[in-house]
């Protein structure tokens, strides 16, 4: 199966058709949110939270991404994959901004790159685009900028809604296909999902853009410590993992496990018709 392109994209918003985006990090989850018929997966640099335990996404390199890009991609066979460009591989200017993205497509099969930033991005996704990349842009509440927005806070409350919308119209006017609206209120995001001719994909940013993307693990509740009034947990897996390894480890130390089924035997087959026991079909 043909993986969706930024046409494909494109046309949902055309005909109306919500866009679903998720993250992943690593080949198994990408198998899993392929099969379920995601359109959309996104190596994010969530990944420096989520799966390095940093407390920011700050400290995630492009090596990082390059890495966990290529174990994605190899899980893939119908969703649009999309790498995260990391704090400083666009900010210093629009040549390294290309150069790292390039990278993200010859080096981890990446299809698209997403940066975050509106108005003082515009000319690192012009530069990206006119390279031919295609680019994700991210508007409103930008992690790379926690420290200047002094935390993880909602953005674009009152008169400050001119300036998000104006940073959407940036993105747009410099290339981008489609653009992550997060942390915004819903009315306001709403008004930038009318406005542009391209996609929109909301996270923690009201029912109305055109697609919606959430953390793999905040959506499977990997992390029930975790719950900001914007994730809708559709698992609490944290308890299904945590009760499953208890139950392994009460067997190890009661001697339960392993047992007679899951040992081999000493008698060779006789006949090469009888089930070949000693194969092992997936080694790690
Ligand atoms: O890094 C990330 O996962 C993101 C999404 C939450 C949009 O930027």
């Amino acid at each position: 199966m043909a993986r969706l392109t930024v046409l494909d994209l494109l046309r949902k918003k055309t005909d109306n058709e919500k866009i679903v985006m998720v993250t992943a990090y690593d080949y198994t989850m990408a198998r899993l949110v392929d099969t379920a018929g995601v359109d959309m997966v996104l190596v994010g640099d969530s990944l420096g939270m989520v799966v390095q335990g940093h407390d920011s996404t700050l400290p995630v390199t492009l090596d990082d991404i390059l890495y966990h890009t290529r174990a994605v991609g190899r899980g893939l066979s119908r969703a649009h994959l999309t790498a995260d460009m990391p704090f400083l591989s666009y900010q210093v200017s629009p040549e390294d901004a290309l150069r790292a993205a390039g990278r993200l497509l010859k080096e981890s099969g990446a299809q698209s790159v997403k940066l975050e930033g509106g108005e003082r991005t515009a000319p690192a996704i012009a530069r990206i685009v006119e390279a031919g990349i295609p680019v994700v842009g991210h508007v409103g509440l930008t992690p790379q900028s926690v420290h200047a927005m002094g935390g993880f806070k909602v953005q674009g409350k009152g008169s400050e809604g001119d300036r998000v919308l104006r940073d959407a119209l940036a993105v747009q006017e410099a290339g981008a296909f489609c653009v992550v609206l997060e942390g915004l209120p819903a009315k306001l995001a709403a008004r930038i999902t009318a406005e542009l001719q391209i996609p929109t994909i909301g996270i923690g940013a009201g029912p109305s853009c055109d697609g919606q993307v959430l953390v793999c693990n905040d959506l499977l509740g990997l992390d029930l410590s975790f719950k900001p009034r914007f994730v809708k947990r559709y698992a609490e897996l944290q308890h299904t993992v945590v009760g499953a390894v208890q139950a392994y480890a009460a067997e190890v130390r009661g001697g339960a496990f392993p047992d007679a089924d899951h040992s081999f035997g000493m008698r060779k087959r006789a006949v090469s018709s009888e089930p070949d026991e000693d194969r092992i079909v997936k080694l790690y």
